[in-house]
C-alpha cells in the first residue's frame, strides 16, 4: 500500500457516541443518543430514518450548528483524526465547515437570501472563504452555474431567489456548497421539496459531482427509494440511535432489524406497483424519557424479554451490523431466522 492509499483510506469523517440534548420547557429531549458513524474520501453514505429520528440533528453537530436550546453533552466529532469538540478543535472546526465539508439545506428559499443576487450570494462565499477578488469571484461564479447545469449562467447570476424555479434554487445552494472544493458534502433531504422529476436531476447531479470532484457525500432522506443507485452505504437511525448499517444492495435485499424491514415495506418500489405497502403501526417513542432498552421493542412484531437491554450495534453478516438481539431475514425472503445469531 503506499502512502497515498493509506491517506485516502482514514476516515474522513468519524462520529463517535455522540449524545445530544435540547432543553424544552417540557424537559430535556434526548435527541441524539450515541450515533457512531464514519465516511473514507470519495464514499457516500444515506442516512434514512422516520421524522425526528434524529438525521438533521447528527449534520447539524457535524457542522457546528447545535446551538442553545440544544447542546453536545458527550462523544466526539472527528476530521482527519483531529477532534473537533476538543483542544484546538472548535477553532479548527470553524476553519473547515463551509469550506472542506458543506451542507445542503432542505428548502433552498429558506437558506438564500432573497435581496441579493445569486450570483452575489455565490461570489461572497468565494470571496469570504478564499480570498477571491471580484472579478475572480465572477468568473468562478459562471464556471459553477455551468457546472450544476444551469443555462445562461450570466443572466441567471443576475437574477435572485425568486426568479428562478425550486429546481434552479436548489442547483443554486449546490453551486453554493460546492464552490470551495469540500472534501465532503452533506444533503439534507434535498429533493423533498421538489417534484418527482425535478427530484430526479437533482440527484443525478449531486451523483455526477460526487464522482467529478471525487466527493464524500452524506445524503439524509425519510425516502428509501432514492437511495438506490446514489449511495454505497446506508445507516439507518430510530429514535436518536443508528439501527441498522450496511452496504445499501445488500440492506435493501435482507435488512437485519425489524424496523428496517418495516422501513422497507412501507417504501412504495416503482417496478412492483402492484403490492400492498404496509405502514409500521404505532409511533417512534418519545425522546422526552426514551424508553430502557431498544427503543423499537414497543412496535417490533418479534420483541422478547431481553429487549429491555439496549442492544448493541453488532455485525449480524459481514459488512452489515444491527443493533437487535433477533437479527433476522425478512419474511418476505421465505428463510428462517437465523437462529444462531439468538444463541
Ligand atoms: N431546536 C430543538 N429544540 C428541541 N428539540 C429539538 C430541536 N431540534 C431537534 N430537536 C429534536 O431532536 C430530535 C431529532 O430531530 P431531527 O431534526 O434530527 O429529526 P430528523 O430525523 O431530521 O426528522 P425530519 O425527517 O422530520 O427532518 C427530534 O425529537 C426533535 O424534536
Ligand atoms: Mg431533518
Amino acid at each position: 500500500m503506499t502512502t497515498m492509499d493509506a491517506i485516502s483510506d482514514m476516515p474522513l469523517l468519524e462520529v463517535e457516541r455522540l449524545c445530544v440534548e435540547f432543553d424544552t420547557r417540557a424537559g430535556v429531549v434526548h435527541g441524539l443518543r450515541g450515533v457512531d458513524l464514519s465516511i473514507r474520501r470519495g464514499e457516500t453514505l444515506a442516512i434514512v430514518g422516520e421524522s425526528g429520528s434524529g438525521k438533521s440533528v447528527t449534520a447539524q453537530a457535524v457542522m457546528g450548528l447545535i446551538d442553545v436550546p440544544g447542546r453536545i453533552v458527550s462523544g466526539d466529532i472527528k476530521w482527519k483524526g483531529q477532534s473537533l469538540l476538543t483542544g484546538d478543535g472548535p477553532k479548527r472546526a470553524r476553519e473547515i465547515r463551509g469550506k472542506e465539508v458543506s451542507l445542503i439545506f432542505q428548502d433552498p428559499m429558506t437558506s438564500l437570501n432573497p435581496l441579493l443576487t445569486v450570483g452575489a450570494q455565490i461570489a461572497e462565499v468565494l470571496q469570504r472563504h478564499l480570498g477571491m477578488t471580484k472579478t475572480q469571484a465572477r468568473t468562478r461564479v459562471l464556471e459553477l452555474l455551468e457546472a450544476v447545469g444551469i443555462p445562461a449562467p450570466p443572466r441567471r447570476a443576475n437574477q435572485y431567489p425568486h426568479e428562478l424555479s425550486g429546481g434552479m434554487r436548489q442547483r443554486i445552494m449546490i453551486a453554493m456548497a460546492i464552490a470551495c472544493e469540500p472534501q465532503l458534502l452533506i444533503a439534507d433531504e434535498p429533493t423533498t421539496a421538489l417534484d418527482v422529476t425535478i427530484q430526479a436531476q437533482v440527484l443525478e447531479l449531486i451523483a455526477g459531482l460526487q464522482e467529478t470532484l471525487n466527493l464524500s457525500v452524506i445524503l439524509i432522506t425519510h425516502d428509501l427509494g432514492v437511495v438506490a443507485g446514489l449511495c454505497r452505504r446506508v445507516a439507518v437511525m430510530y429514535a436518536g440511535r443508528i439501527v441498522e448499517m450496511g452496504l445499501a444492495d445488500d440492506l435493501f435485499e435482507r435488512p437485519s432489524h425489524p424496523y428496517t424491514q418495516g422501513l422497507i415495506r412501507s417504501t412504495p418500489r416503482l417496478d412492483d406497483r402492484m403490492n400492498r405497502l404496509i405502514a409500521i403501526e404505532g409511533s417512534p417513542p418519545s425522546l422526552l424519557s426514551p424508553p430502557v432498552g431498544c427503543s423499537f421493542r414497543a412496535r417490533c412484531p418479534i420483541a422478547v424479554e431481553r429487549c429491555t437491554e439496549q442492544p448493541p450495534l453488532a455485525v449480524v453478516h459481514p459488512g452489515a451490523s444491527a443493533a437487535c438481539w433477533r437479527p433476522s431475514v425478512p419474511a418476505w425472503q421465505e428463510s428462517p431466522p437465523l437462529e444462531a445469531a439468538l444463541t
